[in-house]
């Protein structure tokens, strides 16, 4: 019998683990969880005999796939695969998939509970301002990005959208305005969202430079990762300029400088919540599931991302 590990250190939903073992049942599989682990061991331990691993952002790194005897397939139930090993995989000739766009709704509203509290002053009882009439700035037109704007639209927003690897012509079939570069849009904007994966180009990307550019008042959401943010360049610019604010659900490694140094206009989760939906466990979840099916079953390899 096959065996699918499902290793989540930040679990699913309940409704999700059903829907993922719905679809494993259905197959003939044997379906394992290890959810919460805190020790790496663990994960070491469980992958041993798996044929196939769903993960979220548990590091699949070298170490798991040589400890990973008979895996022939990994899926990330989401859409940034940073955490994944793709020369190991492709090694062992593991195949590795994402479910792209499957939890992507559930980041984008996400971004909207964070910019209400911070617009209404992390609920202090003070006025606020409203998000009605803003400029939304979306840097990534991806399946996030996307949702963004259609909600930002709702709220009343002018949104704006700047992506290296799509074209504006796309952007603006969305009914979103196009800029020619992230500067134009961080100049442009009152708000700017990041959604661009973290890669070796936009590693520390998001620079004293391109924030500073942001008009007064201005405010930096990040739900997309840690790494695309320059920690000392961001706080050396808060610092300067008193008007802006950082709110993150990605808690920067210097989290507790910059929850020191600028409260009031800091804000970071205390767990990434993005993703951490009922609807969007299920989406991702049983996407993995049935890429998974597919894959063994009939060498599907849609969303292969080490071809
Ligand atoms: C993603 O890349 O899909 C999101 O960042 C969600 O990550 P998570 O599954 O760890 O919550």
């Amino acid at each position: 019998m096959k065996k699918v590990l499902v290793a989540t250190e930040k679990p699913f939903s309940k409704v999700a683990v059903d829907g993922i073992k719905k679809v494993t049942d259905a197959a003939g599989y044997g379906l394992a969880l290890l959810e919460k682990y805190t020790d790496k061991k663990q994960l070491l331990q469980a992958v041993a005999d798996a044929d196939a691993l769903i993960v979220r952002s548990d590091k699949v790194d070298a170490e798991v796939i040589a400890a990973a005897h008979n895996l022939k397939i990994v899926v990330r139930a989401g859409a940034g695969f940073d955490n994944l090993d793709l020369d190991a995989c492709s090694a062992r000739k593991i195949v590795a998939m994402n479910t792209p766009g499957q939890n992507a709704n559930s980041v984008a509203e996400l971004v909207f509970g964070l910019l209400v509290y911070t617009v209404r002053n992390f609920f202090n009882g003070t006025s606020g301002t409203e998000l009605k009439d803003k400029k939304l700035g979306i840097l990534a037109f991806g399946n996030v990005g996307r949702n963004v704007a259609r909600v930002a639209k709702g709220f009343g927003m002018d949104v704006y959208a700047y992506d290296a690897y799509c074209p504006a012509s796309s952007i603006e079939a969305a009914g979103v305005h196009a800029v020619e570069s992230q500067e134009a849009l961080f100049d442009t904007c009152d708000v700017v969202s990041l959604h661009i994966p973290a890669t070796q180009e936009t590693i520390h990307s998001i620079n004293f430079d391109l924030v500073s550019r942001l008009k007064k008042g201005g405010i930096l959401v990040n739900t997309a990762r840690k790494e695309v943010i320059d920690e000392k360049e961001l706080i050396s610019l808060l610092q300067q300029r008193a008007d802006l604010k950082y709110i993150t659900d990605i808690k920067p490694d210097a989290h507790d400088e910059f929850a020191a140094r600028f409260p009031g206009r800091y804000f970071a989760t205390p767990k990434k919540m993005g993703a951490q939906t009922a609807e969007a466990n299920t989406n991702a979840g049983i996407a993995a599931a049935n890429q998974i099916v597919g894959y063994l079953e009939n060498g599907i390899t849609k969303f292969q991302l080490n071809k």
